[in-house]
C-alpha cells in the first residue's frame, strides 16, 4: 500500500463524505422546518408579533440527525441570505457540559460572537443573550444533543434550561424559533415539559430493520458505488448483504452510509476498480476490532451478533 494510494484515498472519501443523501425521511423534516421559516417570515414582513415555534427531531445515535439538520440549516441560511436576511439568521450549537443555565447562556453568546466571562450572574447572561438575538436579527437557535439537558445538569437547571427556551420563544419583541435535536430521551424532556411540548413540532428518524430496508440499502449502495467509480460485485448486491449492513449499522441509516465508505476507502486503498465483500469484512474490522466470529459480514446468522455496544462509544460526537 504506498504513500500515493493513502493520499489518493483519502481525498476520494473526503469528497464522497461530503455528499448528503437526500433520503425519503428528510422530507417531513425539511417541511416541518419551512412552514416555521415561513410563518416566520411573514410575521416580519408583516410587523406582526406572533410566538415563535419550534422543530424536535429525535432519534438513535448515528440515525444522521445532526447531518440532516446541518444540511438543512445550510439551505435554509442561503435562502435568507439570497433574501436579504442577513448571514446570521440561524445559530447552532452543541449542548455545553454541565448544561446549566448559566453555561448554556454562555456558550450561546459565544456562538453570537460575544464570549463573556463566567464572573456574571445567569441572568445578566440570558439578557444579553435576548438583546443580541434580537440585534443580529437570529431566526433560530438549534440546539444539538439537547438530551444532554437533561442528562448533565440537575432537575432543577433543567426547568430553568427550558423555561428560558419558552421564554426565548414568546420574547414579545423578538421571538426566536429553537429546533432541538437528539436522542429520544430528548422526547422525555418534551413529555415533561408540555409548556415546551406544545409549541414544538417533532419528528423522529427511525430506526431501519434489516428486512424492511435491506433492499433500500442496496439502492445507497449503488448509488455510493456510481459515485465513487467503483464497480459492485454480485456479492455486495445479494439482499442479504443490505440486511447486514443494516445490522452491522444497528439499524441506524447515518451509521450505514459510515460503513458503506469505509468499505469503499478500503477497496481504494488496495486499488480495487470493485467493491466487494472482503472490504465489508476489513472496514468492519478496522474500526471496531471485533474478531471474524463478531463480523456481521462473515457469520452466516449475524443477527446474533449486537452491532450497537460497538458502534454507540464513537458515535457519540
Ligand atoms: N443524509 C446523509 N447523507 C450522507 N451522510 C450521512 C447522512 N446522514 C448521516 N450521514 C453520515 O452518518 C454519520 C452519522 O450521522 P449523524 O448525523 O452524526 O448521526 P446522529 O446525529 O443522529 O447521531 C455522519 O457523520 C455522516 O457521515
Ligand atoms: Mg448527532
Amino acid at each position: 500500500m504506498g504513500n500515493d494510494l493513502i493520499t489518493q484515498a483519502a481525498q476520494r472519501v473526503a469528497e464522497l463524505k461530503a455528499y448528503f443523501v437526500d433520503h425519503e425521511r428528510f422530507v417531513p423534516l425539511a417541511e416541518g422546518f419551512s412552514i416555521l421559516a415561513e410563518k416566520r417570515l411573514v410575521d416580519i414582513q408583516t410587523g406582526r408579533i406572533s410566538e415563535a415555534q419550534g422543530l424536535a427531531l429525535s432519534g438513535h445515535s448515528g440515525a444522521g440527525k445532526s447531518a440532516a439538520i446541518t444540511h438543512l440549516l445550510a439551505q435554509e441560511r442561503q435562502r435568507l441570505a439570497d433574501q436579504g436576511y442577513g448571514d446570521s439568521t440561524i445559530i447552532s450549537l452543541r449542548v455545553p457540559s454541565p448544561a446549566t443555565l448559566k453555561f448554556v447562556g454562555q456558550m450561546l453568546l459565544r456562538a453570537l460572537g460575544y464570549p463573556i466571562g463566567a464572573d456574571r450572574h445567569a441572568w445578566y447572561i440570558w439578557d444579553l443573550v435576548q438583546h443580541h438575538l434580537k440585534e443580529r436579527r437570529v431566526l433560530f437557535v438549534h440546539l444539538d444533543e439537547a438530551q444532554d439537558l437533561a442528562s448533565r445538569g440537575t432537575k432543577h437547571e433543567l426547568d430553568s434550561v427550558t423555561s428560558m427556551l419558552k421564554t426565548l420563544m414568546t420574547d414579545p419583541e423578538w421571538p426566536v424559533g429553537i429546533i432541538l435535536s437528539g436522542t429520544n430521551e430528548l422526547e422525555d424532556i418534551l413529555n415533561h415539559d408540555h409548556q415546551l411540548a406544545r409549541r414544538m413540532r417533532t419528528v423522529r428518524f427511525e430506526s431501519l430493520s434489516p428486512a424492511a430496508y435491506g433492499d433500500d440499502i442496496l439502492d445507497l449502495l449503488e448509488n455510493y458505488c456510481e459515485l465513487a467509480q467503483l464497480e459492485p460485485e454480485d456479492d455486495v448486491l445479494e439482499l442479504s448483504h443490505g440486511e447486514r449492513v443494516v445490522h452491522a449499522a444497528a439499524n441506524q441509516f447515518g451509521i450505514a452510509i459510515v460503513l458503506i465508505l469505509d468499505a469503499i476507502e478500503d477497496a481504494y486503498l488496495h486499488g480495487q476498480k470493485t467493491l466487494n465483500r472482503h472490504n465489508f469484512i476489513r472496514a468492519y474490522h478496522r474500526r471496531t476490532s471485533c474478531d471474524a466470529e463478531f463480523n456481521p459480514f462473515v457469520v452466516p446468522d449475524f443477527m446474533r451478533i449486537h452491532a450497537r455496544q460497538v458502534f454507540s462509544r464513537e458515535n457519540r460526537t
